[in-house]
């Protein structure tokens, strides 16, 4: 369009997009969703040595559509950010209208003892076998507060796989120093309060293949938070050459 001898430039589309499903807290949810979304992730990045959002790969696993939502009615500018969840209405939801290059979203039909007890049992590579790969930081936020060990312990390991050597892993968990190793912390409820012995928890994110870097104190919007490193475990000679 012209007003004379101005040329009036097209804007991109933008819609605001609100996604009727939401997972958090009653406290949380009271709260819209691109705060919350907003200062978790800018928490994340920073603690895990980001200043910006520019071109950063996160593969959010659990990742239900809070942070989806967050990025797309912000702009935030990853470079790709993708969103695994057994969750089919989130995923579904997401993927129709959540559309753009930088952002992908999968169901995986993983088994979980609260939500989705007929899952099946993928192997650690499923996410790569997606063809995603080299993510510069993994994320669950409220995820690992719903896994028993085992089920911890296969995410921390697909995770692994799909982050890029030296990249990080950033999840929140409920912590009991007094606890033997685990306990549901509602027995009615399994999987609802899954409940960790520190020392128990560190040693299977170890095992995964991962460095603890950074643990951090429950927020009032997240429980206790740890940042770890991916260690690189390739022969000395394939870092040289970069294979
Ligand atoms: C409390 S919600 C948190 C959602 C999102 N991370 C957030 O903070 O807004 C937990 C999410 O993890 C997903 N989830 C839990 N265990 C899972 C598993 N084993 N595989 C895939 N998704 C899982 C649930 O479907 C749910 O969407």
């Amino acid at each position: 369009m012209k007003y004379g001898e101005l040329t009036v430039q097209k804007s991109p589309r933008w819609v605001y997009q609100a996604s009727p499903y939401n997972h958090n807290s009653a406290k949380v949810a009271a709260l819209p969703v691109e705060v919350t979304g907003y200062v978790l992730l800018d928490t994340m990045i920073r603690r895990c040595g980001y200043k910006t959002f520019d071109g950063l790969r996160i593969l959010d696993f659990g990742c239900g559509s809070r942070f989806g939502q967050t990025i797309w009615n912000l702009n935030l500018p990853v470079g790709l950010y993708l969103g695994i969840d057994q969750n089919d209405k989130a995923i579904t939801w997401c993927r129709e209208n959540l559309v753009a290059e930088r952002m992908a979203f999968h169901r995986i039909n993983m088994r979980n003892k609260g939500y989705n007890p007929k899952g099946e049992w993928p192997s650690p590579g499923y996410i790569v076998d997606l063809g995603h790969r080299n993510f510069d930081i993994a994320s669950m936020f409220s995820v690992i507060t719903h896994q028993q060990p085992d089920e911890a312990d296969l995410v921390f390991r697909m995770l692994y796989e799909a982050v890029r050597p030296g990249g990080k892993m950033y999840f929140t968990a409920f912590l009991d120093p007094a606890t033997r190793d685990y306990r549901e912390g509602d027995e009615t409820k399994p999987g609802h309060m899954s409940t960790y012995n520190p020392d128990f928890l560190i040693s299977i994110v170890e095992a995964a293949g991962w460095t603890l870097i950074e643990a951090h104190e429950p927020g009032p919007l997240n429980a206790t938070a740890f940042i770890c490193r991916r260690r690189d475990d390739r022969p000395l000679w394939k870092r040289v050459v970069g294979v």
